[in-house]
């Protein structure tokens, strides 16, 4: 279906229509419309013109009120109801109650709520949720797995080919290690050895607690035992060599790992497709290349035998260059290289014009370099590559985020831990409602996960945040949980209004808190479309804040269910309703479930 214009939209046209009657000189200039207190809007942009044109800023304000077809009366059903000059020279404007809910019933009409797809679509290629193999995920995991979902949301909703890639470490001089370990010791991963009432749940965790068994037991070895270390050495050199057996132990490594990725990402309530997962190792066979062709193009030199790539604003604090190394002195390959192998495959072969990688912003200096290198090159188009940088998750005492023991956080116990609050809040605030111990742990599942994803995306990305579990499922303020109430009690609305259904009439005049929630109901595809093109899930999360906001207002203020007059009623339940789809389809942009009861 047509998207719908933005009253916004429509009221910013005219006024410029005006402007430029008014001012022929001014004919490409922007009003400057935005939201206002004072009326429904107000356009600033005459005080600039003025100035710049030396005349007097009221007066063409008055002019541009002239030009407007609705202040000759002559529209059949204007936008604008009342326009006037205030102030050293801007427009306040309400539109007129009708066409509030006009442009709402539309975008009700519509199952995209109005929101129209990308004019021009391209494939953007979104590197996220890359753990490590054999390791467990933690926080920094998380921020990437959440903000990088709801991108490729977003991003799909617009109509974007998106394809995504998880740069999983799975290759590198450690697997040596552990594979030596595993081929000396092949018991090491046997499922026989876990207690038979593992449950499915609990396969994700048996399956990390049998590859942290393998990695102690091979670390230990490595350490101690000299032989042992040379072994697993050579072993590296047999894996990138693709000796089969070798390959077979890596394999075994990678799987058990991805078992229990799986399991977070269940949890996490996380698409994650096998065919998606394409990790550092994918890359291996076009090391070489890459090597050979930086090298000849005079991209990347040789310095004390590595091959390096050198940047005049890198510098140590000794003040020496800092290259990119792409090859180690021993001839192997490191992060860099496999991340170049990755650009051109993604430019080249998957045919990307965006390149995203949702990292942490501990690594902007290496993405720099790396795309900077890949430009050089001739692989990546300038500015087609961008870091989505994301801040550190801080604990409370405001350091990066650590056990007492001081070790990183395991992120299944902070997500356990969320579910078990969010499920005590759930059970006491469901009080007498009836919801079987099934459906409260459903709930609890589908509030503590939202908490979590809501807490992260909310926050501009590059900022640290404080895990602060307490704040996250709180009732009140700026939480999951608040946007989750506010839709189930529309639903509740909803299911009690029996007969009567959601209906516009835009005949109605509106009371103010309906206004106000209309209006901002009518913004709901330009949020959106101004989200997908900055990449910042925080604005989305920030509109349905509002819009929760809003609807607590309206809902104070403006009786539903007995507003007496049928036509209100209906009415009424309208903009419940449009109220409960624009927050289930923002929330499930983000990732989170709207439960229908709660
Ligand atoms: N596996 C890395 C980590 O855990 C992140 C990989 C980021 N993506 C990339 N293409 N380098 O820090």
């Amino acid at each position: 279906m047509a998207s719908v214009p933005s009253l916004a939209a429509t009221v910013r046209q005219r006024v410029a229509e005006a402007l430029s009657a008014a001012l022929p000189e001014a004919a490409s200039a922007d009003p400057l419309l935005r939201r206002s207190d004072r009326a429904d809007f107000q356009a600033n942009g005459m005080l600039a013109l003025a100035k710049k044109l030396k005349g007097n800023p009221r007066e063409l304000a008055a002019k541009v009120v002239e030009r407007l077809p609705e202040a000759a009366g002559d529209e059949e059903n204007p936008v604008i109801a009342g326009i006037e000059v205030s102030g050293p020279g801007f427009l306040n404007i309400t539109v007129a109650d009708e066409a509030i809910i006009g442009t709402l019933a539309a975008r009700a009409a519509d199952e995209r709520l109005g929101v129209p797809y990308a004019e021009h679509p391209g494939t953007t290629v979104i590197d996220y949720s890359q753990p490590n193999v054999a390791k467990e995920m933690h926080v920094g995991h998380l921020r990437s797995t959440v903000i990088g979902d709801a991108i490729v949301k977003i991003l799909e909703h617009r109509g974007e080919k998106v394809i995504r890639r998880h740069h999983i470490g799975d290759w590198g001089t450690q697997f040596g290690m552990l594979i030596q370990y595993l081929i000396e010791h092949p018991h090491e991963l046997d499922h026989a050895a876990d207690s038979p009432s593992a449950a499915a749940g609990e396969s994700g965790e048996a399956a990390m607690s049998r590859l942290n068994r393998l990695y102690k037991a091979s670390r230990a070895l490595f350490d101690s035992d000299e032989e042992f270390k040379q072994r697993a050495r050579d072993r590296v050199v047999l894996l990138q060599s693709g000796d089969e057996r070798t390959r077979e132990m890596w394999r075994r490594i990678v799987d058990e790992s991805m078992i229990y990725f799986h399991a977070v990402y269940d949890q996490l309530d996380v698409e994650i497709r096998d065919e998606d997962v394409v990790g550092e190792s994918a890359y291996n066979d076009d090391l070489q290349q890459v090597v050979k062709d930086l090298e000849s193009s005079g991209v990347a030199v040789r310095s004390e035998g590595a091959l390096c790539v050198f940047f005049d604003d890198v510098k140590g604090p000794d003040g020496k260059p800092v290259p990119l190394i792409v090859q180690k002195s021993n001839g192997g390959f490191g992060y860099a290289a496999t991340d170049l192998a990755a650009i051109r495959d993604r430019v080249g072969k998957l045919g990307a014009d965006t390149l995203l990688y949702v990292v942490d912003a501990r690594q902007a200096l290496h993405f720099k370099m790396v795309f900077e290198t890949a430009r050089r090159a001739g692989w990546l188009p300038e500015g087609a590559a961008r870091q989505l940088a994301f801040g550190t998750v801080l604990g409370k005492d405001g350091k990066p985020f650590k056990t007492r023991e001081g070790e990183t956080v395991r992120l299944v116990d902070l997500l356990d831990e969320a579910v078990e609050r969010a499920t005590a809040v759930v059970r006491e605030k469901s009080g007498g409602a009836g919801l079987t111990e099934e459906e409260i742990a459903e709930r609890g599942a589908q509030v503590g996960i939202g908490a979590v994803k809501y807490a992260d995306l909310s926050t501009s990305m590059s900022r640290d945040y404080v895990f602060d579990l307490d704040r996250m499922v709180s009732l009140n303020g700026d939480t999951s949980v608040y946007l989750q109430y506010a839709y189930a009690r529309i639903q509740s609305i909803l299911r009690k209004a029996g007969d009567a259904r959601p209906v516009p009439h835009p005949e109605l005049s509106l009371a103010p808190a309906e206004r106000a929630l209309g209006l901002h109901l009518d913004e709901f595809a330009e949020t959106l479309e101004g989200v997908a093109e900055t990449y910042e899930p925080h604005k989305l999360a920030a509109y349905l804040y509002q819009l929760a906001s809003l609807f607590t207002t309206f809902y104070d203020q403006c009786p539903v269910l007995k507003a007496g007059d049928e036509a209100t009623v209906e009415n009424r339940l309208f903009l419940c309703d449009l109220t409960a789809r624009t927050l289930s389809q923002g929330m499930a942009l983000l990732g989170i479930r709207t439960p229908e009861r709660l």
